[in-house]
């Protein structure tokens, strides 16, 4: 968990590596989804782009289909879900059907000038959804994806009009999840500042694997 831009994705990759589990972003699927063209694509490409939360329902069938999935057994990196109260209980729900109980929720932390700073230089790359920055992660070649040759893009909701109000959607409907998990004694706080490397020492120790 954590605001727009705090860094979920970049050391999400990186406990996926240590952990040998899938990295299941949400945000990614539903742009995946706006990219194919899909049914589900064509119904959610405007919330996309202006910053605000697809409905609830329709996460519950994407979760739960994606968390069903053989490569999901032995647990999963969940980025960008739970988001609101009613997703807590969504996946509580998946989490009993498949017998699996949650480790722990992190939730990383940085300064809102920094958010800015990292949304405002961040590019992606819209086939493989390898994530850059144009100060701190730059590709090899500028504006090229070293994953797979890609031409890289600025998101749709990277504009400084749209960031504002993903910020606020954050403050008023997820915040309140990272406290719900506070309650139930899963919460773990993580530095996000300074350089990812710095950050996914800090992730790695809170995970107990440094
Ligand atoms: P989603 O894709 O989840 O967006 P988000 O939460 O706004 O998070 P971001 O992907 O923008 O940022 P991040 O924290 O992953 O940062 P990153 O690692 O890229 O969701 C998008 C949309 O989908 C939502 O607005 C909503 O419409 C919909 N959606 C998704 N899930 C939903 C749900 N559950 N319910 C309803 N709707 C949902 O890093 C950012 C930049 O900073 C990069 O350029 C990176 O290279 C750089 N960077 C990272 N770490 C550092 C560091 N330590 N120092 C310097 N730079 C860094």
């Amino acid at each position: 968990m954590g605001m727009p831009g705090v860094g979920k994705g970049t050391q999400a990759t990186v406990l996926r590596e240590l952990l040998g589990v899938p990295h299941v972003s949400t945000g990614d699927i539903l742009r995946e989804a706006v990219r194919a063209g899909t049914a589900l694509g064509r119904r959610v490409k405007s919330i996309l782009d202006s910053g605000q939360l697809v409905s609830d329902d329709l996460m519950r069938e994407l979760i739960a289909e994606r968390l069903g999935q053989d490569d999901a057994r032995e647990g999963f990196i969940l980025d960008g879900f739970p988001r609101t109260q009613e997703q807590v209980k969504v996946l509580d729900g998946v989490l009993e059907q498949l017998h699996i109980s949650m480790d722990a929720a992190y939730v990383l932390t940085a300064p809102e000038d920094e958010i800015v700073r990292r949304l405002g230089g961040r590019r992606v790359c819209p086939k493989c959804s390898e994530v850059y920055h144009l100060e701190t992660k730059s590709p090899a070649s500028a504006g090229v994806c070293d994953a797979c040759g890609s031409a890289l893009v600025q998101r749709a909701d990277d504009t400084e009009a749209v960031i504002r109000d993903r910020l606020r959607v954050y403050a008023e409907q997820t915040m309140p999840v990272a406290e719900t998990y506070r309650e139930r004694g899963l919460l773990r706080e993580i530095d996000a500042t300074g350089p990812p490397d710095e950050v996914a020492g800090r992730l790695k120790k809170a995970v107990g694997k440094p």
